[in-house]
């Protein structure tokens, strides 16, 4: 487990947006007018269905939300009185203590004994109690572990999971679909990101070729007139999922915004058909 998979916010309704925003280019009136499309979660609220990844936005990332549960002052830095949605990042803790991800001598992390139900309930009683939490996710989770929630009555709102059209997660997440758990993609564009071609998980894999460069894509983004990024990120979409690119280039960004339009059915089964089951 890497730091990067402990605690990924996703830009949240109105909120942690202008924040997020005030550090590129583009000015929030415009990313206003394409950033409508929403989808319903299980608890009523609106989740919207482009956002923005914030991995490797140091300044977006778990610090500010964690620091966001533990004071008012610090939600008043994150510019929001509470939070959209919180996502239990992975189905384990680490051990307590200083150190946020504990090693030991082995050089494997140390496992706390909390379980995700004890944390499930900890974050219950913070929304309960503060209502500084609106909704809570999971990240990671295998089905049996969503079963244990959902036995538990702690259905989840969202389940966030890398999914793009080199991993389909067909029937995982027609489950979830079924259960009226949202489904929110990580790494919506496969493995476009570098950090995959450094990471000892990826190799072997990551250089199968960029999901980018699939010739699928650009035909069909011919037709109607949106880059490969947008076809992918539309696909997402049209399955009713919500999808976090991460991108630190205005006119990525912009691109990926404009992600929200609808696909034939045929180019729908055509990129289904990209699915190698490749976990990057
Ligand atoms: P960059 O890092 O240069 O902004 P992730 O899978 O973590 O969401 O990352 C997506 C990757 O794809 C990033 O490396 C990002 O590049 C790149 N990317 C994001 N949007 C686009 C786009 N519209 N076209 C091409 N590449 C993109």
């Amino acid at each position: 487990m890497s730091t990067r998979q402990f605690l990924r916010p996703i830009s949240q309704a109105g909120r942690l947006r202008p924040k997020l925003w005030r550090s590129s280019a583009i000015p929030i009136r415009q990313i206003s007018n394409y950033a409508r499309k929403t989808f319903t979660l299980n608890t009523g609220a609106q989740i919207p269905a482009i956002g923005c990844g914030t991995f490797q936005y140091k300044e977006q990332q778990e610090g500010a939300v964690f620091e966001a549960l533990k004071a008012d002052e610090s939600l008043r830095d994150l510019q929001t009185d509470y939070i959209d949605l919180y996502l239990l990042h992975h189905p384990c803790t680490f051990a307590r203590g200083e150190d946020r991800f504990p090693k030991g001598k082995d050089g494997l992390m140390r496992m706390g004994e909390t379980t995700y139900v004890d944390t499930w309930k900890a974050l219950q009683e913070i929304m309960k109690s503060t209502e500084k939490i609106r909704a809570i996710g999971v990240s990671h989770f295998s089905r049996d572990e969503v079963e244990t929630l959902i036995k538990a009555g702690m259905t989840p709102a969202v389940h966030q999971m890398e999914l793009h059209p080199f991993l389909s997660q067909k029937s995982f997440a027609a489950w979830h679909k079924s259960l009226g758990i949202h489904v929110q993609q990580f790494s919506p564009l496969g493995n476009m990101n570098s950090f995959y071609r450094d990471v000892y998980w990826s190799n072997g894999r990551v250089n199968f070729g960029r999901l980018l460069d699939e010739p699928v894509l650009s035909e069909i983004g011919a037709k109607y007139s949106k880059s490969p990024a947008q076809v992918a990120l539309a696909w997402g979409v049209n399955h009713g999922r919500s999808v976090i690119p991460k991108s630190t280039i205005p006119w990525q960004i912009r691109q990926n915004i404009e992600s929200d339009f609808v696909l034939d059915e045929e180019d729908m089964d055509r990129i289904a058909r990209l699915n190698a089951d490749l976990r990057f």
